[in-house]
C-alpha cells in the first residue's frame, strides 16, 4: 500500500506535471490510501511522514492533513503518545501551507493548551507555537497576537538543552529555533517600522546569520528573509545581493518554496524602483512557480506582495476612472492568470463568463451605469478567493469530504479581503454574499435577503456552472433547462433577478 502510493506521487514535482486525464488514477490511489491509514486493524505506516510531504508537494497538503489525523489516532489507540503528538504536529504543519480554516485553528489552540499542562511533550510545545503564529501572521493578518505566540516559542525553546530532543525524531533543536526565528522576522516586516522594532530584528537577524551545515532549507530561508529585510530598509542593492546566493546555493528539491519566494521579492523590488510592468511580471511568475509546485503558502505570500504593488499604484489614482486604471494596468489579467493556474476553468472561462453574464443582466435592472460597471467587476473576480484554496482541493474527480467543503467555503471571505484591500468597498460585499441565497439557503451565513447586486452575480454563477462542461460529474444543461429549475425553485432568487435573466437569455 505505501510503495504504491509513494511510486504514484514520486512521478511529479508538483500539480504542474500532471496531465489531466492521469488525475483520475491518481486521486483514486490518494483516496484509497486515505481510507486505509483510518482502518484500526493495519500495521503501522513506516514512511507516513514522506508520503504526506508527497501529498504536500503534490498540491494536496490537506489530504497531508488527513493522512496525519489518521496516523495520529491510530497512535493514540495503541498508546503512543510520543507518536500521537508528532502526527499531529506534521497534521498542523501540512495544513498551513494549505489552508487553515477557523476549525482547524481552534483545534490546534487545544492542542496547545494540553502541551501547555502535560510537561512530558513540552518539547513539542514551540513548534505547535509555531504553526499557531504563522496562521496568525500569514493568514488572520494579527501581527500583535502572533509576536505574542513567536515570543512564547522562543522563550519556550530557549529553556531546553538538546538532551530534550533525544527522542525527538522530527527536527532537531537547531531546525526548530531558527524555524521560528524565520517566521518571527517575517511577521515583523509585515508591520509598521520603528525604532523598537529595528532592534528586534537586529537581534533577530543575528540569529539568523549563524549557518549550519545540515540546514540548507532554513539557511535558504534566512538568505530570503535577510533580503526582505533588505527590501524593506529599501537597500534594493544588498537585497538582490542575497537572492542571488538563494538561487546559486537552491538545491532541486527546494525549488517549490525558494523560486516563488525569490520572484516575489524581485515583484517588490521593481515595485519600489518604480517598474510596474516588470513588477507584475515577476509576482505572476512567482505565483506561477507556487502553482507549479501546488505551494498555497507561498501563494497566499505572493498574493500579499501583488495586493502591495497595487495598493501602491492605487495612490496613483485620483478621480480617473480606478476599474479601468487597474485594468489598464493588468491587475485583472494577473488575477485571471494566477486563477487559471489554479484551475484552468475558472480563470480562462468560469470568471469571465459570469462577468460578461451579469453586465448583461444588470442591463434589465434598475442600476446606475455605475454600478453596472461595478458589478461587473465583481464577477470578474467573484470566485479570486480560491487562490488561496490548495490546487487538489479545488480539482480533486472525487466530491468534497467536510474538510474540503469548509475549505471551498472559505473562497468567498478570502474574495472579499483581497477586493476590501484593493479599495473596492462595495463590490467586496458583494463577493461575500455571491454564494448567499434569499431564502437563507445559502453560505456562509445563510443570511436572507442578500443584496440585488449580490444576486445577479449569484444567478449569473448558478447558471454559468449549469450549462458548462468544465466541471466534472454531470452533462452541461442548456439554458431553458436552467432557467425553467431556477424559476422552479423561486425563493432562491429574487423575481426580479430571474426576469432579468430570463430577458437577458437572448443575448447570452
Ligand atoms: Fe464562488
Ligand atoms: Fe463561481
Amino acid at each position: 500500500m505505501e510503495r504504491l502510493i509513494e511510486g504514484v506521487l514520486k512521478r511529479y514535482r508538483g500539480p504542474g506535471d500532471i496531465d489531466e486525464n492521469e488525475l483520475e488514477e491518481v486521486s483514486a490511489s490518494i483516496e484509497n490510501f486515505l481510507e486505509y491509514a483510518r482502518r484500526k486493524d493495519r500495521p503501522p505506516i513506516e514512511k507516513a511522514i514522506e508520503i504526506g510531504k508527497l501529498l504536500r508537494s503534490f498540491g494536496a497538503p490537506v489530504e497531508g492533513y488527513k493522512l496525519m489525523m489518521a496516523d495520529a489516532e491510530y497512535y493514540r489507540e495503541i498508546g503512543n503518545e510520543r507518536l500521537y503528538w508528532n502526527r499531529l504536529y506534521y497534521a498542523h504543519s501540512f495544513m498551513v501551507t494549505g489552508y487553515p480554516t477557523q476549525k482547524i485553528e481552534e483545534k490546534l489552540n487545544e492542542y496547545i493548551m494540553a502541551l501547555r499542562r502535560n510537561k512530558s511533550y513540552v518539547y513539542f510545545l514551540p513548534l505547535f507555537l509555531n504553526v499557531k503564529g504563522n496562521i496568525l501572521h500569514i493568514y488572520r493578518e494579527k501581527y500583535e497576537e502572533a509576536e505574542e505566540v513567536y515570543k512564547e516559542a522562543l522563550e519556550t525553546i530557549q529553556t531546553f538543552d538538546e538532551s530534550h530532543y533525544s527522542e525527538f525524531t522530527m527536527k532537531d533543536y537547531h531546525w526548530s529555533l531558527k524555524a521560528i526565528v524565520n517566521n518571527y522576522v517575517d511577521m515583523l516586516l509585515k508591520i509598521e517600522r520603528n525604532q523598537e522594532q529595528e532592534k528586534k530584528l537586529e537581534l533577530l537577524r543575528g540569529l539568523l546569520e549563524e549557518e549550519e551545515k545540515e540546514l540548507p532549507y532554513i539557511n535558504l530561508l534566512s538568505l530570503i528573509n535577510k533580503a526582505e529585510i533588505e527590501i524593506s530598509r529599501k537597500n534594493l542593492e544588498v537585497a538582490e545581493r542575497y537572492l542571488k546566493e538563494a538561487v546559486i546555493k537552491m538545491d532541486r528539491k527546494f525549488e517549490g518554496f525558494i523560486l516563488p519566494s525569490v520572484n516575489r521579492d524581485y515583484g517588490l523590488i521593481w515595485a519600489i524602483k518604480g517598474d510596474i510592468d516588470k513588477a507584475v511580471k515577476y509576482t505572476i511568475a512567482a505565483f506561477g512557480n507556487s502553482a507549479y509546485y501546488g505551494n498555497s503558502l507561498t501563494e497566499t505570500e505572493s498574493l500579499e506582495a501583488i495586493l502591495k504593488i497595487f495598493s501602491m499604484l492605487s495612490n496613483e489614482v485620483r478621480g480617473e476612472d480606478r476599474f479601468e486604471f487597474f485594468k489598464k494596468k493588468g491587475l485583472i489579467d494577473a488575477f485571471l492568470n494566477i486563477l487559471s493556474y489554479k484551475d484552468w476553468v475558472l480563470g480562462a472561462e468560469h470568471s469571465p463568463d459570469v462577468a460578461q453574464f451579469s453586465r448583461l443582466i444588470s442591463e434589465h435592472l434598475n442600476f446606475s451605469k455605475e454600478t453596472k460597471k461595478s458589478i461587473g467587476f465583481a464577477a470578474m473576480l467573484h470566485d479570486v478567493g480560491k487562490i488561496m484554496i490548495p490546487w487538489y482541493t479545488l480539482n480533486k474527480p472525487a466530491p468534497p469530504d467536510e474538510i474540503d467543503w469548509d475549505l471551498i467555503q472559505a473562497h468567498v471571505y478570502e474574495g472579499y479581503r483581497i477586493v476590501k484591500k484593493l479599495g473596492f468597498d462595495r463590490e467586496a460585499e458583494w463577493i461575500l454574499e455571491h454564494h448567499e441565497r434569499c431564502d437563507g439557503s445559502g453560505y456562509p451565513l445563510g443570511k436572507k435577503n442578500p443584496s440585488l447586486e449580490s444576486q445577479v452575480i449569484a444567478i449569473s454563477d448558478t447558471f454559468d456552472a449549469a450549462i458548462s462542461h468544465g466541471r466534472r460529474y454531470r452533462p452541461p444543461k442548456t439554458a431553458e433547462e436552467v432557467l425553467e429549475e431556477i424559476e422552479a425553485d423561486r425563493g432562491k432568487f429574487y423575481p426580479e433577478v430571474i426576469e432579468a435573466l430570463r430577458k437577458a437569455l437572448p443575448s447570452m
